[in-house]
């Protein structure tokens, strides 16, 4: 997965100087926990007084949930094509970017996002076999520079997945893709965290969610400075 492109999103993610909250991303294949982790990374947040914003892609403005609902379960999905597919992402997270999580950050919210630019590379670039170097471009343009600081990738496999996801739900379109789908989504991402193991990290899915929370929370306190000198503060009041 190597190109031109990638050179780009390095040089932005290492020189930035992260005295804001960070922006934190989290990936995976569907099942792997993201929600449930987002859902616990911001109950922690709020209990130290970290202020916070949520949200999801596609989707998380109104312009972006109507292509949600497109894109995951509309009838007149069946025939869209990958390309069709890649754009419509695209342009949810550019509205997203610019409406939702810039405007959040330079407020002084720490942002979480529920998938990110990353899930882009990985299914419609590598998943859906469009051209990389052109997947990535168009993730650059998106974005406008706004890449994550930390990206928590929650790896599992396939079976695990499955399981996880018997409980009753509306399918979308990419849950009705074939095994071999999952497998290239999974090997993409253990890719991108070789490739940026500074910006990813990826996190054995498979083990409890206590275990999981825990790990997260060391790496961002690790990480962030912001979010550890407000965690030790509440830590030394209480
Ligand atoms: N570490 C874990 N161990 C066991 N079960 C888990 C774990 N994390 C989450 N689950 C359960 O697995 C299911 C899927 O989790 P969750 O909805 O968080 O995944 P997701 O990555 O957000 O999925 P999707 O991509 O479909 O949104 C849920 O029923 C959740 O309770
Ligand atoms: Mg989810």
């Amino acid at each position: 997965m190597s190109h031109p492109g990638f050179d780009n999103y390095v040089a932005l993610s290492q020189t930035r100087q992260v005295a804001r909250l960070p922006f934190i991303t989290f990936e995976g294949t569907e099942g792997c926990g993201k929600s449930t982790q987002v859902q616990r990374l911001v109950a922690r947040l709020e209990s130290i007084g970290v202020p916070f914003l949520v949200t999801r892609e596609p989707g998380g403005t109104p312009i972006g949930e109507t292509i949600r609902e497109l894109l995951q379960f509309a009838p007149q999905g069946t025939g869209m094509t990958p390309e069709t597919e890649l754009l419509l992402f695209e342009a949810s997270r550019s509205q997203l970017v610019r409406e939702v999580i810039k405007p959040a950050l330079e407020a002084g919210s720490c942002v979480i996002s529920d998938r990110f630019f990353d899930s882009t590379t990985v299914y419609q670039g590598a998943a859906r076999k469009l051209d990389l170097k052109v997947v990535r471009q168009i993730n650059l343009f998106a974005v406008d520079q706004c890449i994550p600081d930390l990206t928590i990738v929650l790896d599992i496999d396939a079976k695990t997945a499955q399981a996880r996801m018997q409980k009753p739900r509306r399918p979308d379109r990419m849950e009705q893709e074939p095994a071999e789908f999952y497998e290239r989504v999974r090997d993409a991402y253990r890719q991108l965290a070789a490739e940026e193991p500074r910006r990813v990290s990826l996190i054995d899915g498979s083990k409890s969610a206590d275990q999981i929370e825990d790990e997260i929370w060391s790496l961002i306190t690790s990480r962030f400075p912001t979010v550890a000198s407000q965690f030790a503060r509440t830590t030394a009041r209480s």
